[in-house]
């Protein structure tokens, strides 16, 4: 079988391009840079350089003879990534798609209305999907890392609320599974990490993983909006992440599954876990 990555610089995509390789494949990667994709992987993939923004003839050339593809996309306009992938998949035979998506699909939450219309998309380009409808990122805390290791602090607007942050390790495993075997076609799983946290439990286990306390400290909406766009800037993206705060700290965004367990074999890799294996980023 032949799969196509795309994302494989990024978080999720180079793990399961990696899942991949150590699986014996060879896969493709689609990517913006051909020096990244060798830093990464070496000479273990077919490389194909292209812009999603602007694909010409890079997008039609990578699919040839590809079977599944894996698809990251993201921003307000992810659609219509997802659109030109799905429909230039179909039309070269690509059999399946397996997209990273969110769990906030089902709450209309934050980025979930992007991904929802990414999904119609390819749900309307007629090829075999897998939607990964995934929970947020425990990789996420380590936009923690100035204000831990500056002042011992994490600051957010998300109060008492949990979320079950999940490994993406965990994400990659189930893409990867689900492009291999193809046991979940025409499925969206919804993976989560084993337990839902506040952010407080979280900024005390990163303490623990460190061997220093670090504290917690609610801020207000609008402060969270600030401090995001200053480095996001204004618009869509702060206001989607001030949304999601905002319905982890309402409870909206508590929900725990056993998916990864159903379709991996093995329990979600624990916070506890991914902040030992991340101490140094707060060190
Ligand atoms: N963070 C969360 O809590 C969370 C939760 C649920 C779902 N999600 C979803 O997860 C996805 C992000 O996954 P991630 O963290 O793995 O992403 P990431 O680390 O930001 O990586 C993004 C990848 O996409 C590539 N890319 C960006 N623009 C491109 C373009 N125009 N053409 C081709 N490639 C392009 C990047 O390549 P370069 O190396 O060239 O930049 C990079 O490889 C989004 O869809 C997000 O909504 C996130």
């Amino acid at each position: 079988m032949r799969y196509l990555v795309f994302g494989a610089t990024g978080n999720v995509g180079s793990r399961v391009a990696q899942r991949l390789i150590n699986s014996g494949a060879r896969p493709s990667v689609f990517v913006r840079s051909a020096k990244r994709a060798k830093a990464l992987f070496d000479d273990q993939v077919d490389i194909h350089v292209g812009d999603l923004d602007n694909p010409g003839s890079s997008l039609a050339k990578a699919l040839a003879d590809v079977d599944g593809i894996f698809l990251v996309t993201d921003g307000p306009d992810l659609e219509e990534h997802d659109r030109v992938v799905s429909f230039a998949a179909r039309r070269a035979g690509v059999s399946h798609v397996v997209k990273l998506s969110t769990l906030d699909v089902r709450t209309g939450i934050g980025t979930g209305p992007w991904h929802a219309r990414g999904e119609d998309a390819i749900r309307e380009s007629g090829v075999a999907f897998t939607f990964i409808r995934s929970a947020g990122f425990m990789s996420n805390a380590l936009s923690w890392t100035q204000s831990i290791r500056g002042e011992g602090m994490v600051r957010s607007s998300t109060g008492v609320g949990k979320i079950a942050f999940i490994h993406p390790d965990d994400i990659a495993a189930v893409a990867t599974v689900s492009l291999m075997t193809r046991d979940y076609d025409g499925q969206a799983p919804v993976i989560t990490g084993p337990e839902a946290l506040s952010y407080g439990e979280m900024a005390a286990a990163i303490g623990r993983a460190i061997g220093n306390p670090v504290r917690f400290e609610e801020v207000t909406d609008a402060q969270a909006y600030a401090r995001t766009a200053e480095w996001a800037g204004e618009g869509a993206y702060a206001d989607a992440l001030v949304d999601i705060w905002r319905a982890v700290r309402e409870s909206r965004l508590d929900t725990v599954t056993d998916d990864v367990k159903q379709i991996t074999g093995r329990e979600p890799i624990s916070f506890n876990q991914w902040a030992a294996e991340n101490a140094s980023s707060f060190q």
